[in-house]
């Protein structure tokens, strides 16, 4: 595909959807096309889907459920708003994509790890170009997403060992896979940026 398409991921709070945004806007003045979007949601039946995942008690479905609707939530998103935004060559920017499915279903609450990857090969089967990993202390984040409390509080609720163990997986994921960058997210937000805008000229300069 003629795009480039480049992930966020970290825990609650790290900054990923202010990065996203500060890169989208930085890009667009640069003349490239842009897709800003995001995960749970970014297609009209992703967003439906959205709700039912992050509202609501934190027992309301189990991990295994979750990765359905997960997944089935990105297959919407892939078809409706990744691949077509991909074609036309815009760079795709996305807030959360399958990396976090492999995180906060796959090995947060016991190990689930093959479940995920084998939906993923059957359903989805692309990955990013690029992934940033926006990394926190998960107390720093949480303090953070607390702060912006809204109705979406389902993973928040489930508390600061489960975000420690997704931290600590996140960066096991980055040494596994060369398309990562781990980027330090407790910093202020312009310096962050200028980490993620390196990276991602990078990566437009190698396609
Ligand atoms: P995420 O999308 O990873 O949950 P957000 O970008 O929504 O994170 O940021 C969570 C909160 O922290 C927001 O209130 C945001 O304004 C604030 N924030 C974002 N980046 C920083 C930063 N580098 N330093 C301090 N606060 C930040
Ligand atoms: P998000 O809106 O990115 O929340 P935040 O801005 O607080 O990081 O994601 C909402 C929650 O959904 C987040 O706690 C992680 C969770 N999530 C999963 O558990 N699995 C997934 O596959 C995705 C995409 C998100």
């Amino acid at each position: 595909m003629a795009g480039l398409f480049i992930s966020f991921e970290g825990i609650d709070g790290s900054g990923k959807s202010t990065q996203a945004r500060l890169l989208a806007d930085t890009l667009r003045r640069a003349g490239h096309g842009v897709t800003l979007t995001r995960e749970p949601g970014g297609s009209a039946g992703a967003e439906e889907i959205r709700r039912l995942v992050l509202e609501g008690a934190t027992d309301r479905w189990s991990p295994e459920t979750e990765i359905l609707l997960f997944t089935a939530a990105r297959r919407d998103h892939l078809e409706k708003t990744i691949r077509p935004a991909l074609l036309r060559g815009d760079v795709v920017i996305t807030d959360r994509f399958a990396d976090s499915t492999r995180i906060f279903q796959g090995i947060t609450r016991g190990d689930l790890t093959a479940t995920v990857d084998t939906l993923h090969d059957l359903m989805i089967g692309v990955e990013p170009d690029l992934t940033l990993l926006v990394d926190l202390d998960p107390a720093e984040g949480l303090a953070r997403a607390t702060a912006r409390a809204g109705s979406e509080m389902r993973f928040e609720d489930m508390g600061l060992a489960f975000q420690t163990r997704a931290r600590a997986g996140f960066l096991a994921l980055a040494t596994r896979f060369d398309r990562f960058r781990v980027i330090d997210g407790a910093r202020m937000p312009d310096v962050v940026a200028a980490d993620v805008l390196a990276a991602a000229l990078a990566a437009l300069q190698a396609r």
